[in-house]
């Protein structure tokens, strides 16, 4: 053994324990780390010939980095939909790496952590009171998760026609319709070679509105005259988390045949409430949806869901399978993740989530969702009142996007955000909604109170009073 890993293992205790304090100083100072980088002309190091050890290793990166670590994980980040991570996530996080298990396969290698994703995709089934009937399994992050839910939807759409998409590829363009879908979405077509330009817009409902005019998806799918097609509908839309009208679309799914996918990134989550989650009514009809959990469910990157009705179980073993490696067993006979998803070879990414399920429930999901709401909505009636900012749209979930009333061209916008962010006590995004420059403030971390919204307030008011 190299003598410096040799040294390192009769460390470890030490070693370990230097990055345990160091975490805990970190969560707990969340709070007043800021949200924003300062500038850095950080050099690129090159590899050196003989190591520095681990110790030297840690040293190095505070000296370098650790400064440079923004607050995303911080009760004040409220810049795209950026989740924090709750103390049991971190802990399954850290087992994650100790136990460096491959999760794949029930009977073989990564056996338990086969078993526990099976478990952990129970749990979450049951904190969004959906059916058993679905299979689900971790990807990194809700874009793969569309992408996985998407390439079982071409290969349903191909069987529809005798067509085997996986095996003999696509023969030219499928019907995908959808009115507002995420950036994500338009990309999984993209890399499905489903092509982006032949997304079919539906029209939005008129007013505020980002959610499908369900008449016009009609229509659509009348033109269709019984062609099988793709019917991606949101679960919360990322700039004002609109629903689309889910009992109605499985009206349409008995009628016309289409793949129903929800994309409920983070939406998906208002089922821990009972005020909220009458939004998502219905959505147990659809044959695939996706969850984020990077984001509200606050555990560390990277994490998702893909949950896919399990009567598609052979197309999406069609789409994933290892084919040509006869070492790998019968896809069919035996179960293993590898088949299933687009990678083969996987972290155990499900534990962070069985901790921080186990740790603190359906009570705890409830209560986390439910006060982001909140303090969207104080935020919200803040903007309401004021004669400075407008909002662009109701405040319907965890979301505030608006604008500032008198000044509306983007680069009004930009200056101002960049005057707030540089602050580092707050940090938001930019967008557009409906031909409008304005910006975003995503409520999902578990630990803002009423007192980070005064404070980002307070924020907003003294960055106007700057200009
Ligand atoms: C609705 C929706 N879908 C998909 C995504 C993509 O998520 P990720 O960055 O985890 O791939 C997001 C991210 O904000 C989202 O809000």
């Amino acid at each position: 053994m190299n003598e410096q890993l040799k040294a390192d293992l009769a460390d470890l205790d030490n070693l370990l324990s230097a990055v345990q304090r160091q975490g805990t100083e970190t969560i707990q100072s969340l709070e007043i780390r800021p949200t924003t980088a300062p500038e850095s002309n950080t050099q690129t190091e090159a590899l050196n010939e003989t190591g520095i050890g681990a110790a030297a290793a840690l040293q190095l990166f505070n000296e370098r980095f650790e400064k440079l670590m923004v607050a995303s994980a911080g009760p004040r980040y409220l810049g795209f939909v950026t989740g924090g991570a709750t103390p049991a996530a971190v802990m399954g996080d850290w087992l994650t790496a100790i136990y460096d298990q491959n999760t794949q396969a029930i009977n073989g290698n990564g056996d338990v952590s086969a078993r526990i994703e099976l478990e952990t995709i129970n749990l979450l089934l049951e904190l969004f009171n959906l059916p058993k009937s679905f299979f689900g399994g971790f990807v990194t992050g809700a874009t793969m998760s569309n992408f996985t839910c998407l390439a079982v939807a071409r290969q349903w759409v191909g069987r529809q026609k005798n067509i085997d998409i996986a095996r003999d590829g696509l023969s030219g363009p499928l019907p995908v319709l959808s009115a507002t879908p995420h950036s994500s979405a338009i990309k999984s077509l993209a890399m499905l070679g489903l092509g982006s330009n032949n997304l079919v817009k539906v029209q939005t409902l008129p007013g505020a509105r980002e959610a499908m005019d369900i008449n016009d998806l009609a229509q659509k799918l009348e033109a269709l005259k019984g062609e099988p097609g793709i019917v991606i509908s949101s679960g919360g839309t990322v700039n004002t988390v609109d629903f689309d009208d889910n009992k109605a679309i499985a009206q349409l799914k008995t009628r016309f045949p289409f793949w129903w996918h929800i994309d409920a990134a983070f939406g998906a989550f208002a089922a821990c409430s009972p005020t909220y989650q009458h939004l998502l009514e219905g959505w147990e009809a659809a044959d695939s949806i996706t969850v984020d959990n990077h984001k509200w469910l606050n555990v560390p990157y990277d994490s998702a869901v893909f949950l896919v009705k399990e009567e598609h179980r052979l197309l999406q073993v069609e789409g994933f399978q290892n084919s040509n490696a006869p070492y790998l067993g019968d896809p069919l006979a035996n179960f293993s993740y590898m088949n299933f998803v687009p990678e083969n070879s996987r972290r155990q990414r499900a534990l962070p989530a069985w901790f921080t399920l186990k740790a603190y429930g359906k009570e705890g999901y409830r209560s986390i969702v439910e006060s982001s709401i909140q303090m969207a909505k104080l935020l919200g009636e803040k903007i309401e009142t004021s004669t400075q900012f407008q909002l662009l749209a109701p405040v319907r979930l965890n979301t505030v996007c608006f604008t500032l009333k008198n000044a509306t061209t983007p680069e009004a916008v930009h200056q101002f955000l960049n005057r707030l962010t540089s602050g580092g006590k707050v940090f938001m995004t930019p967008t557009v909604y409906q031909g409008r420059s304005g910006m975003r403030a995503a409520f999902v971390n578990w630990q803002t109170t009423a007192a980070d919204v005064e404070l980002i307030w307070e924020e907003m008011n003294s960055t106007l009073n700057l200009a």
